[in-house]
Parts: C-alpha cells; sequence; structure tokens
C-alpha cells in the first residue's frame, strides 16, 4: 500500500483516537475524589459540627459574628456564609488547614448540598424544609 497523503491522515487519526481513548480510560483509573459523591446528611454531620463549630456559634444571636449552629434549621440557613468562611479558611476560627481535614471536606460537601439553588432558575432543587 502506498502512503499517500489520504491515508497518512487516516493514521494519524487513528492514532489520535486511540491517544484519546487511553486518556479517557485513565482518567477512570484517577483516585476517588476527595468529596464524597452523596451529600452527607444533617446526621452525619451534627457532630463535627458541635465539635468544630457549635462551642463558640451556640445561643441564636449570642453566639460569636452573630451566628448560632445549635440545630439543623439554623445550619441551613446559615449555610452558604458557613461554606464559605470554612472554604476560605476563616473557620473554625484560626484554624486555615483545617477544610482540608476528612472532617472539613465532609462538612463543607454537606453545607455545599444546602445552598438554596439560584432563584433565576426556578425549576432548580429546593432546599429540603428543616426536620
Ligand atoms: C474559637 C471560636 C470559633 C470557632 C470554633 C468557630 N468560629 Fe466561626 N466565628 C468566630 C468568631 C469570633 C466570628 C466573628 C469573626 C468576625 O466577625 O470577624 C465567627 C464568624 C463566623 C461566621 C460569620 C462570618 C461572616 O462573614 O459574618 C461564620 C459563617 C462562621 N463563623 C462559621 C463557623 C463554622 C462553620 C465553624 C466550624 C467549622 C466555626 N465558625 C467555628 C469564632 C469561631
Amino acid at each position: 500500500m502506498k502512503f499517500n497523503a489520504k491515508t497518512t491522515g487516516l493514521i494519524a487519526a487513528g492514532f489520535c483516537g486511540l491517544t484519546l481513548m487511553a486518556a479517557i480510560s485513565r482518567a477512570d483509573e484517577t483516585p476517588v475524589p476527595a468529596e464524597p459523591s452523596t451529600p452527607p446528611t444533617y446526621q452525619d454531620v451534627a457532630s463535627i459540627i458541635a465539635n468544630n463549630c457549635g462551642y463558640c456559634h451556640t445561643g441564636g444571636a449570642d453566639g460569636l459574628g452573630g451566628i448560632s449552629f445549635d440545630t439543623e434549621a439554623e445550619v441551613v440557613a446559615n449555610a452558604a456564609l458557613a461554606y464559605a468562611a470554612v472554604d476560605a479558611g476563616l473557620m473554625p476560627y484560626g484554624d486555615s488547614e483545617w477544610r482540608t481535614t476528612p472532617d472539613g471536606i465532609q462538612l463543607l460537601a454537606y453545607l455545599k448540598s444546602q445552598i438554596p439553588a439560584d432563584p433565576a432558575k426556578p425549576e432548580a432543587p429546593q432546599t429540603p424544609a428543616a426536620k
């Protein structure tokens, strides 16, 4: 067979396809992402919050920074603010690395799941009512 421009092009395309497939299958083997695929429930994170946030953020408006995480309703209502504070390494107060710990990762995943959907998109799922 003679290697004219057309066959060379086909061979090159074939190689690209193979390389791409190899890259995709390799991507499948990458380690499990740090963030759990199903968000944790409030029950999963209640003790994490109590142990790492609750002793400063308790008593409703008397909580430090005016924020309290005594109940699920309070946590859900402040989910976006809490997510931002932990993700930025500001909370727990003075512990910028906590967000990278297993507890921190789990709490961030939970808080993210509780941030209300964009009200501009009415078809988006709504935050479940507090239990
Ligand atoms: C050692 C005490 C302490 C702990 C523990 C702590 N916080 Fe705080 N938090 C504070 C203080 C003090 C402020 C007020 C900071 C300020 O106004 O600058 C604050 C403020 C906040 C705010 C309000 C931020 C804002 O922009 O108004 C949020 C949200 C928050 N904390 C979330 C958390 C979460 C979530 C945790 C646990 C992962 C946590 N905090 C743990 C002391 C603490």
